[in-house]
């Protein structure tokens, strides 16, 4: 991201312009409004009759730069909905992250195949694509690195070494709408993207997800998974599912096209002044933003350096610095592959969970114990920022 930018952000943020957020909450509220009653006067409230769904996806497949987008009614739906499109299953190895949400994993294994853990990079938090690369094997159908909190993930390795070998290259941009990567849009540069628009996203429509593509057959077929595997009228072609969003979702979605670039802007300034502020606090150690990329700033993660303050882990400094409601977290404190069940599988999976040990993805580990998450949402103003950074430096200089 330009430094430039940047410090403009910077210095809008610290003048407190964000105070003017009133009116624009007033306009996003009155915006979703007028979307929804145009959708409740339609009479029509399923995509199957409706015509809201259509233009949500035109918007959105525009602002992404990609010829196609397919509403589902959660970004778990579309990521499972673009594997089993691309005919993922059984016997199929995907690689993902261990340090993401649940549902980059569990998608895969509700299509009976298997994921694989690659290590993360600590600078962004993001999949390491050399490792990434070195766990490909025959078997190995998919790929899917996480843009994580806003941040890209370094995908142009994958690109290449995916087209070479015909592995299928699924970014889950789940957590960065409108985030670039080398100038383009997350969602944008693999064979297919898959969006969440949860309400703490950078967009929302409630509960659903986007899946994003150039590919004319992917999104053909992801739109025939997306409704119980019909082709054409009554013909159900292949097994499906029902992941159909509504159309009072598609009237949300229109509505939040409206301002999600200005949220994406508040993020930022929100994001890049809590980096600012926090850059030479001890016991804390601020993310890198590489060269390559213009976050979205879902939520700000920095590392916690807690032995240098005397604290014996990561959870008794967020305890001090919580005391005052900081409102702090340790984000994803165990490796996906720790938790139950991708320990122990589940008798719905035709396949033994390996089983996995501490060090296998020794980053991520490291991550684990010391990563605090702070939702930069676009309500978050100069005088929280000030709060946050405030209990930060009473922690450093002593105060429990
Ligand atoms: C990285 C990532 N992938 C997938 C998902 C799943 O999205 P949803 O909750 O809409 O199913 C989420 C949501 O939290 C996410 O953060």
């Amino acid at each position: 991201m330009d430094p430039k930018d940047v410090e403009k952000l910077i210095k809008k943020f610290s003048k407190d312009e964000s105070l003017n957020f009133l009116n624009e909450e007033r306009f996003e509220f009155e915006a979703t409004l007028e979307e929804i009653i145009k959708v409740l006067k339609s009479k029509r409230l399923d995509i199957l009759d409706g015509l809201a769904h259509k233009e949500f996806e035109t918007q959105f497949a525009e602002w992404t730069g990609v010829k196609h987008a397919i509403f589902v009614n959660s970004g778990t739906a579309a990521l499972f909905c673009a594997l089993r499109a691309k005919g993922i299953g059984p016997g199929d190895e995907v690689i993902v992250p261990p340090f993401t949400f649940m549902a980059t994993a569990s998608s895969v294994m509700h299509t009976n195949a298997m994921p694989v853990f690659a290590d993360i990079e600590l600078k962004t938090y993001n999949m390491d694509p050399n490792d990434a690369i070195k766990k490909i094997t025959p078997k190995t159908k998919a790929i899917i690195p996480v843009h994580l909190a806003g941040m890209p993930a370094d995908v142009d390795p994958l690109v290449e070494v995916c087209k070479e070998k015909g592995i299928f290259l699924l970014e889950d941009a789940c957590q960065s709408h409108g985030a670039k990567y080398k100038g383009k849009m997350v969602g944008a540069i693999g064979d297919a993207g898959c969006f969440s628009f949860f309400p703490s996203k950078n967009m929302t429509t409630g509960e659903g997800g986007m899946i994003t593509t150039n590919d004319d057959e992917l999104a053909e077929q992801c739109r025939v998974v997306r409704h119980h595997g019909e082709s054409s009228w009554y013909v159900f072609a292949r097994l499906g599912w029902h992941l159909r969003p509504t159309e009072l979702s598609a009237a949300v979605g229109i509505a939040q096209m409206k301002v999600v670039k200005s949220n994406n802007r508040k993020r930022q300034s929100a994001w890049f002044y809590l980096n600012e502020q926090l850059k030479d606090v001890k016991g804390i150690k601020v993310p890198e933003v590489p060269e390559y990329a213009e976050p979205s700033c879902n939520w700000w993660g920095g590392l916690l350096e807690f032995e240098k303050l005397g604290f014996k882990d990561g959870r008794s400094m967020v305890n001090a610095l919580n005391r005052k409601n900081a409102f702090t977290k340790i984000l994803y404190p165990e490796p996906l592959y720790m938790t139950k069940v991708f320990q122990d599988g589940d008798s719905f999976l035709p396949y033994r969970m390996p089983r996995h040990k501490t060090g296998l993805c020794p980053n991520c580990e490291e991550v684990n114990k010391r990563l605090i998450g702070i939702d930069t949402h676009p309500r978050l103003m100069k005088q929280h920022c000030d709060f946050i950074v405030e209990r930060f430096k009473a922690v450093a200089a002593g105060e429990r």
